[in-house]
């Protein structure tokens, strides 16, 4: 057991991260009320769904199962089971309204915030060590509003474009891919606080040499693969992945299209020329796969992205992020929503991994070639169906977290998950490449 922390200290930051997560959550839903209740898309919920969703999550999880609190809604419990009911019909469900939501949400908050005075975070309980239960609701809203903004960029309505300032790239040469040399390191954690069960436990994994870009692909890079006639050449593209572009008549990237000779992109309801030196977004497994494989590489496995990400050969230990443990800064990565948008290529420098690999933490989610499975000894904790139930061959696995991700939900360790043909998330994706025996350094 890890009692390395300060209960009183951790407490402030809780309270501080639950504030911060909850206005940013309500910044979202900051619309008129037919905004809020219509499906934008049957890919995603209405977004006063998710809102009770998260509050209604939080009441399961602190209040009723950590506080022993008696429920305060039980009715509505069923409404916001995301295994009741998909997305698609969430809509015709007597959810509540925008105004009830946030009164909900809100008197959900208030005692949270007594159950977090209260809580002994010593004890051995799992759900109550470390603050566990508050990791657990804090990320969940996080990865709940990165759903909103999505829907959101679906809505096409105007509105979410932040004007944050990115860092300029700096001018240098550096290599396009870097080598890893073989070796063992470790996968996921036994030790961080807050990871979740797909996280755990760590263990160790060899992995042969390889290459990885130093950087994801961009959308000038991108193009190029379109002009070269890549959505209509079978040999790039997985069976089924040729099967979805020939039936879905995928041309492109969602939110591109094509005016004359250039590419232009819709970005929360603004048309504007694709960036070149941006990496690419809104690409499914599929369409990174056929890409990858175009340009003499393949997508890198999930434990090679993590090593390259996250281990430090020299120490012989993993690091939080690929820069060290130290927490996420704007000059660092480009999480948090800060603009709304990916940054320049090679404006991270200081945010590179041990290896020298840039930009992999922030960004877009970078698809890799893995399914979603658990770790050698998995456990689910605390319910079999926020991983468990995802593992298998359906579902492919994202690292790295986006821009759009909060660096509360995002580490080396951190899984996403989706099926191959989604691209409605901000995902996009880098190559790797096997070293060859006399290559491997
Ligand atoms: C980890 C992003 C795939 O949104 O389905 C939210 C996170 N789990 N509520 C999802 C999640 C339960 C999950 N992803
Ligand atoms: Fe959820």
């Amino acid at each position: 057991m890890n009692n390395d922390f300060d209960a009183d200290r951790l407490k402030e930051r809780i309270a501080t991260q639950l504030v911060a997560v909850r206005d940013r959550s309500l910044a979202y839903t900051e619309a008129d009320d037919d905004v809020l209740v219509r499906q934008h898309s049957a890919l995603m919920s209405p977004l006063v769904w998710d809102l009770a969703h998260v509050g209604n999550y939080e009441e399961l999880w602190v209040l009723r199962e950590a506080g022993g609190i008696t429920p305060l809604r039980p009715e509505i419990d069923d409404l916001y089971d995301a295994f009741k009911h998909p997305r698609r019909d969430r809509p015709s469900l007597p959810i509540l309204g925008p105004g009830e939501a946030r009164q909900y949400i809100s008197g959900v908050r208030g005692r949270t915030l007594d159950v977090l005075d209260s809580l002994d975070f010593t004890a051995p309980d799992p759900l109550h060590h470390a603050g566990f239960v508050f990791g657990l609701v804090i990320q969940h809203e996080h990865q709940h509003d990165e759903t909103m903004l999505a829907t959101l960029q679906l809505s096409g309505r105007p509105g979410l474009v932040r004007e944050g300032v990115l860092p300029a790239t700096p001018r240098r040469d550096a290599p396009a891919e870097v080598l890893v040399p073989a070796g063992r390191f470790t996968m996921g954690t036994s030790t961080l606080p807050w990871a979740y069960d797909n996280e755990r436990p760590g263990h160790p994994v060899d992995v042969p040499a390889f290459f990885i870009d130093r950087l994801p692909v961009g959308n000038a890079a991108y193009t190029a693969f379109i002009d070269d006639g890549g959505y209509d050449d079978e040999r790039w593209w997985h069976p089924a992945g040729w099967r979805w572009r020939r039936e879905h008549d995928i041309t492109a990237p969602l939110f591109w299209t094509r005016d004359g000779g250039a590419w232009w992109r819709n970005r929360f309801g603004r048309n504007e020329p694709v960036p070149g030196d941006e990496p690419v977004q809104h690409v499914s497994w599929y369409e990174a796969d056929a890409y990858a494989r175009w340009a003499g590489g393949r997508l890198p496995t999930e434990a090679e992205w993590e090593k390259a990400c996250g281990w430090d050969p020299v120490a012989g230990r993993a690091r939080r992020y690929p820069w060290g443990d130290d927490d996420p800064t704007p000059g660092l990565a480009n999480l948090g929503h800060r603009a709304a948008r990916p940054a320049p290529l090679g404006a991270y420098p200081a945010g590179a991994s041990a290896y020298g690999v840039e930009q992999m933490i922030g960004e877009v989610w970078e698809w890799t070639s893995s399914s979603f499975t658990g770790y050698p000894g998995f456990r689910s904790f605390p319910y079999r169906e926020y991983s468990e139930v995802f593992f298998g061959d359906d579902y492919r696995v994202l690292r790295g977290g986006s821009w759009a991700a909060d660096p509360a939900a995002v580490r080396t360790t951190f899984r996403n998950w989706d099926y191959p043909i989604r691209r409605q998330i901000f995902t996009g994706f880098r190559c790797a490449r096997s070293a060859a025996p006399e290559e491997a350094g």
